[in-house]
């Protein structure tokens, strides 16, 4: 949802932003800008279109200067449009803002200062910080943004640079993503660390409400009313090649094929001596005992693990389980107490929703348990407990290594209860840890098997609709699997629970309808047989996932089939969404589609 950036230092900026604003691209991609103070002014350079359209533009004009501020841009209030563009720039020409978030009393304050003849430009919401600024600026910037922060309602993380204090940049954020890095004679700011890097690893996280002044050698902070902060600065582990897409050709597909790597490092610090270890949260047995029901709260691919997360956890602790999306979850006033157990699920850790719905959560007294990839984030460093996924960054706008990784920490999380409770008798439990620890390396097996999928694809890349079809876990992974499809290549897909077909949806089936039957579950293979065959009856071409021991029995019934390695019960969807992923991909790529930046999407949706 937008990235931002901006920059102090010896260097000329314009260079600097542009560089940033690649790594942030995958956060909007419909129109970028820069703003630099020239030594006289602030000039603006912005457009309608992906950064390469910026980047070609800067490449013809000059833009001299040391201080910047620069932004890409997902579209909320006005199309896309040079105008629309940030850096939106005041009246006067005095200030100059990038904005992430929404302002939602814009209009309010618009009519406002239109009445005291301030003429407007754009249809954003971020034009009116740029005007409140300079109508409020009256020889001091702080006590400008001041008075800006306490009139907007709404989210935000701001980069400010204004030309009458041109040796600063500012920053303020409430509710949206914003860091600053600290370097060698210069400082940043950014959405997110992976656009700075390659020049500094020492950050800097804004809270709400706390404001950034940036100069070339030092950095100060300030709250709300103003009163000088310490903060201190932490070291981002992260590696710059992590976050590049090292001769692959999409970052999906190093994404994909680092799932192995990454579960390894989700998983095995956290196994130790035959029992699952979780230093990092503080959960007692006797709390652990305390709770009467979990809820499970996410959105997206992250919410797809909670659909997978409440067959684990019903198996394994025989409690009652809810999963929800978190932008239902926020507002439909759930039933908590202090004895409920909260499980908020996000690889960003920012998403608006979740982040809301971790707060209401809060504000009932429950317990609330975080699982997140970005380290620092606002959910991790608001829920009572996090537990990380060492999934590294995750660029590609669909999420792949994200989702393996979540579903690791569940099963941890499953398994920890069980095992702290008393629940599982230790052969039990040591035989899911077992599955657990191979997790990795049959994941490693099963990739290898790419152009198995790759031929499928290539077989049905043209298809209109498709529909996956699964019982159990293996539903819970056809929501995921038809996800992944439709965001990428834009082909209409459905996921259905198989037994829900005959109540409706086989009316969709017609002669050459593809159908992926998801079939690893064996306690279930009867049934998916019957589905299956039902779907055939009415002339559905039918491709099966299924395990090595099913898959004889699988192909009496279906046109073809792909095997992954058997696992637990519950584990089987780490397995069965890794073709899955692997078939979007390649779908996508064969109908010419921008994989790492699918149409309307963004990656981190700090907007609600
Ligand atoms: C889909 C995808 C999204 C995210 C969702 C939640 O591939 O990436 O559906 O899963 O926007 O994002 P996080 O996990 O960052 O809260």
């Amino acid at each position: 949802m937008c990235g931002i950036v901006g920059y102090i230092g010896g260097e000329q900026a314009a260079p600097v932003l542009l560089h940033g604003l690649k790594r942030l691209e995958y956060r909007g991609y419909d129109s970028a800008g820069v703003a630099v103070y020239n030594g006289k002014a602030v000039q603006v350079v912005k457009s309608k279109g992906r950064l390469a359209v910026l980047e070609g533009i800067l490449r013809e004009e000059e833009l001299p200067g040391t201080v910047g501020i620069g932004h890409t841009r997902w579209a909320t209030h006005g199309a896309p449009s040079d105008v629309n563009s940030h850096p939106q720039v005041s009246d006067g020409g005095l200030f100059a803002v990038v904005h992430n978030g929404i302002i939602e009393n814009y209009l309010d304050i618009k009519n406002h200062l239109k009445r005291r003849g301030v003429e407007f430009v754009s249809d954003t919401d971020t034009e009116v910080v740029a005007q409140m600024l300079e109508h409020y600026y009256q020889g001091d910037v702080l006590e400008a943004i001041r008075q800006v922060i306490l009139r907007v309602e709404g989210s935000y993380a701001l980069g400010i640079i204004c030309a009458s204090c041109p040796e600063k940049v500012y920053a303020v954020r409430k509710d949206s993503p914003l860091i600053v890095g600290l370097g060698e004679g210069e400082n940043f700011i950014a959405s997110d660390v992976t656009a700075i890097l390659s020049r500094t690893r020492r950050v800097c996280r804004l809270k709400d409400g706390e404001i950034a002044v940036l100069e070339q050698g030092r950095v100060s902070f300030f709250g709300p009313d103003l009163e000088p902060l310490e903060k201190p600065a932490e070291q981002v582990e992260w590696d710059v090649a992590a976050a590049e897409k090292g001769g692959y050709e999409h970052f999906m597909m190093k994404e994909i094929c680092e799932q192995p790597e990454a579960l390894g490092k989700t998983i095995s610090p956290r196994l130790r001596e035959g029992r699952v270890v979780l230093d990092d949260i503080s959960l007692t047995r006797e709390e652990i005992e305390n709770f009467s029901r979990v809820y499970i709260v996410a959105c997206g691919t992250s919410y797809h693990v909670g659909a997978v997360a409440k067959y684990a956890f019903e198996k394994l602790l025989r409690l009652p389980i809810e999963v929800d999306v978190a932008s239902e979850f926020r507002y439909r006033d759930p039933v908590l107490d202090e004895r409920s157990l909260v499980i908020i699920i996000s690889q960003s850790g920012e998403t608006a929703d979740t982040l809301a719905a971790l707060r209401e959560a809060k504000r009932q007294g429950a317990r609330t348990l975080a699982i997140v990839n970005v380290v620092g984030s606002t959910i991790a460093a608001e829920a009572d407990d996090v537990l990380y996924t060492w999934a590294g960054p995750e660029i590609a706008v669909a999420s792949t290594k994200a989702y393996s990784t979540q579903l690791a920490v569940i099963y941890l999380i499953a398994l920890y209860m069980a095992q702290e409770t008393g629940r599982l008798p230790g052969e039990e439990l040591a035989g899911y840890l077992k599955a657990l620890e191979a997790l990795p390396a049959q994941a490693e097996r099963c990739l290898r098997e790419k152009e198995t999928i790759q031929y499928f694809a290539s077989q049905y890349f043209n298809a209109h609709d498709m529909y996956f079809i699964g019982r159990n876990v293996d539903y819970a992974a056809s929501l995921e699997a038809s996800l992944k499809l439709k965001e990428i290549s834009y082909i209409h897909s459905e996921a259905y629970t198989a037994g829900e077909l005959k109540h409706g949806p086989i009316s969709l089936i017609e002669e050459g309808t593809l159908v992926i039957a998801i079939c690893t579950c064996g306690r279930l293979f009867d049934k998916m047989m019957s589905n299956i065959r039902e779907v055939k009856a009415r002339g559905a071409v039918v491709l099966g996932i299924t395990t090595e021991e099913l898959r004889e029995k699988l192909a009496q019934e279906t046109d073809c089939q792909f095997c992954v390695p058997a696992t637990a019960d519950f584990m089987l969807p780490s397995m069965s969404i890794l073709p899955l992923q692997l078939f979007a991909y390649y779908a996508a790529g064969m109908k010419g589609c921008d994989i790492d930046k699918p149409r309307n999407l963004a990656k981190s949706v700090t907007v609600e």
